[in-house]
């Protein structure tokens, strides 16, 4: 699995697979083992999914040593009365782990004094209960905000992003790039999967064909967006409740790159349209 190092010299592999849109508030033992045993290192769950139990369940079900593995979670809405190192307490004895590697604040929306809240996951990181801290769904406004605090800054803002929010996204990515922070997409197949005949398909299918004859093998459009996503040096998370999808992910990481005009192509076809599937109430209320 291939890494990217973050801005506070940790790694993370660039694949992961979630637990919250196929699998919210599911038992994801099964599909966590599998995932684990046909390749994956990279987990991504939240306290929102309602699945860390069975998330631990299935790390141990795999088999797999906690070394081998990258563990994500989010934290949702404090409680009154409840500290972040609780929350997170009580996460980690959901997952059966003495750390997480990532440990996000979820939806900045949830917070009303997000610069003490990063103070307390700067102190988090110093205690060793995560090895690394970042955010979701932060706006540029919400970015500043904490970095006005931050002694350690956010490593990682977990964001939808796809080329239907490529235009949209303009903003954000210029302060991932100041800052030296790692993008993560969450829903980057949109536009094949929720946004099916907005335009970009000839596109992807160009590539396809490309590659495909440059490798030798079938390649297909998911793979491509994947490839773009990469070329952006952004981390894919994604999921699939089927093992045949998990491994046409996989394979992602023997493709070679899309080049520089291809992904000018996609920039271009894609920017113009615009198609945001998730928390869109964040953009109705920051987006300029
Ligand atoms: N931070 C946040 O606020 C936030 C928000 C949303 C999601 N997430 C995280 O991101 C993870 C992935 O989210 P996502 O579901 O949006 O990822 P995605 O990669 O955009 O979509 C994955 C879905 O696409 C389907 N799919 C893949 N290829 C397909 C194809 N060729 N044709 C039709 N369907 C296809 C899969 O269904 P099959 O089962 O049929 O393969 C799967 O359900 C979540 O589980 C969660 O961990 C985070």
């Amino acid at each position: 699995m291939s890494t990217i190092t973050l801005n506070d010299g940790n790694t993370i592999p660039t694949l992961a697979i979630g637990t919250g849109t196929a699998l919210f508030g599911k038992d994801a033992t099964n599909a966590i083992s599998l995932a684990i045993q046909v390749g994956f290192t990279h987990l991504d769950t939240a306290q929102a999914y309602n699945n860390e139990d069975s998330v631990g369940e299935g790390i141990l079900k795999s088999g797999h040593d906690r070394s081998e593995l990258y563990v994500t979670t989010k934290l949702w809405k404090l409680p009154e009365g409840t500290t972040v190192e609780e929350s997170l307490r009580e996460s980690l004895k959901k997952l059966k782990l003495d750390y997480v590697d990532l440990f996000l604040i979820h939806n900045p929306l949830n917070h009303p004094d997000l610069k003490g809240l990063w103070k307390e996951f700067e102190g988090l990181k110093e205690k060793g209960l995560t090895k690394s801290i970042g955010v979701s769904n932060f706006q540029p406004v919400h970015l500043n905000e904490i970095l006005e605090v931050a002694t350690v800054p956010p490593a990682v803002n977990q964001i939808e992003y796809h080329p239907y929010v490529f235009t949209a996204s303009t903003g954000i990515i210029d302060v991932h790039k100041q800052h030296n922070i790692i993008g993560a997409s969450y829903g980057g197949l949109t536009p094949i999967v929720r946004a099916p005949g907005k335009g970009i398909e000839p596109v992807l299918d160009k590539i396809v064909a490309r590659i495909a004859k440059d490798v030798g093998h079938p390649v297909t459009q998911g793979q491509v967006l994947q490839l773009w996503l990469r070329k952006k040096g952004f981390v894919t998370v994604t999921t699939t409740s089927k093992v045949e999808r998990l491994q046409e992910y996989l394979v992602v990481h023997t493709l070679p790159d899309i080049t520089s005009e291809e992904e000018e192509e996609i920039d271009t076809v894609g920017g113009k349209v615009h198609y945001r599937a998730f928390v869109s109430i964040l953009f109705v209320l920051y987006h300029p």
